[in-house]
């Protein structure tokens, strides 16, 4: 009686299919489960007369390992047909994946394109490798300038000269070569010096160039443009200061100081004790870079600014070394939540 019913269950096993892991599932519980066929022989296997127990025993042992590999094989076989491991616990919960944040600079360039493109700013983009007339020539750097030396640029090829972009003011010449005026412009990128690297210098950084050429374009407008973003970007009760400098390309040329908005301008370690910093060159765009670039100076003017990115993190996010933006240390990357 028993060895009659083995035997049946051990064919309808053999031959057993499934078309799913839920067939399968319902199989499993079928034969082997608390309340499966095997399991019910095994209880009937106790009422078994002594003489039969060793041969019977024997064979329903076998019929559940028969069970136990077809059910283990048809489970590996899903695996391989369907690429999906059925042995996954799919109700435990899932690994948290972390997720990035923006690097500061990307925020702090984010955050100043934002603030120009309120007054109508737009961006331009320039190659990092330049030649020499875009980078210095169309704005009047004389042939003997240092920043033409190896010593200060990276250059890639001499005669003709191919060089890593000095600073974005070479996106300049790019535009008003190539744009008629009114030209409003704002130009982000990565450039280039030869520097030692240390923790105040790196090779690499990033500037963010701005361009505006129009009939009538004055100092005044300049100083207003800059006063709106310096509020913008550190508060309203910030102050600025222009003060008389030089640079190639722009005439009068001016740097641009911030009252300290680490002390309020009381004077800190930050600003010297002094309680300005400077973040920004500016100008009146240059007669002969108009002429250079095909702008009639009779007609149009302009001015220009350019200030460092990084320079602008360290004052929203006081970082002390700059090697630190570039070095891709998540203790310090996760720092910055990206809003
Ligand atoms: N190109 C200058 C630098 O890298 C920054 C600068 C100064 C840009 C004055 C300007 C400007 O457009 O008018 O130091």
């Amino acid at each position: 009686m028993m060895k009659a019913k083995i035997s049946l269950l051990k064919e309808k096993i053999e031959q057993l299919t499934v078309a799913n892991a839920e067939e399968l599932e319902q199989a499993r519980i079928k034969y082997l489960s608390k309340k499966g066929e095997i399991t019910a022989l095994f209880e009937e296997f106790k009422s078994v007369p002594n003489a039969d127990k060793r041969l019977v025993g024997q064979l329903l042992n076998e019929l559940k390992d028969i069970a136990q590999t077809k059910i283990h094989s048809l489970r590996k076989s899903f695996t391989v047909t369907r690429g999906v491991d059925t042995d996954f616990d799919l109700t435990r919960t899932a690994e948290p994946i972390p997720v990035g944040t923006r690097h500061p600079v990307s925020q702090v360039q984010n955050e100043i394109i934002e603030i120009f493109s309120r007054i109508g700013f737009v961006i331009a983009e320039g190659p990092e490798i330049e030649d020499d007339w875009n980078v210095f020539g169309a704005l009047n750097f004389p042939p003997e300038h240092p920043a033409r030396d190896m010593q200060d640029t990276f250059f890639i090829e001499k005669n003709p000269d191919v060089l890593l972009r000095t600073h974005t003011s070479s996106v300049q010449t790019r535009v008003m070569t190539t744009q008629k005026p009114p030209i409003r412009v704002l130009c982000p990128g990565r450039v280039y010096r030869n520097e030692a690297i240390s923790y105040r210098a790196h090779c690499f950084f990033h500037q963010i160039e701005g361009l505006y050429i129009d009939r009538n374009v004055s100092f005044a407008d300049l100083k207003q443009v800059l006063l709106y973003f310096a509020k913008e970007m550190f508060g309203g009760e910030t102050q600025i200061r222009l003060r008389p400098s030089y640079f190639p390309f722009t005439e009068p040329s001016a740097e641009m100081d911030i009252s300290c908005n680490l002390c309020g301008g009381q004077g800190c370690q930050f600003c010297k004790h002094t309680g300005w910093v400077e973040i920004l060159g500016c100008g009146m765009v240059d007669p002969d870079v108009l002429r250079n670039c095909g702008i009639d100076p009779e007609i149009y003017s302009g001015f220009a600014f350019g200030l460092g990115i990084e320079r602008i993190t360290n004052l929203k996010f006081q970082v002390k070394d700059l090697r630190m933006f570039s070095e891709n240390d998540l203790r310090f990357l996760e720092q910055f939540v990206s809003v």
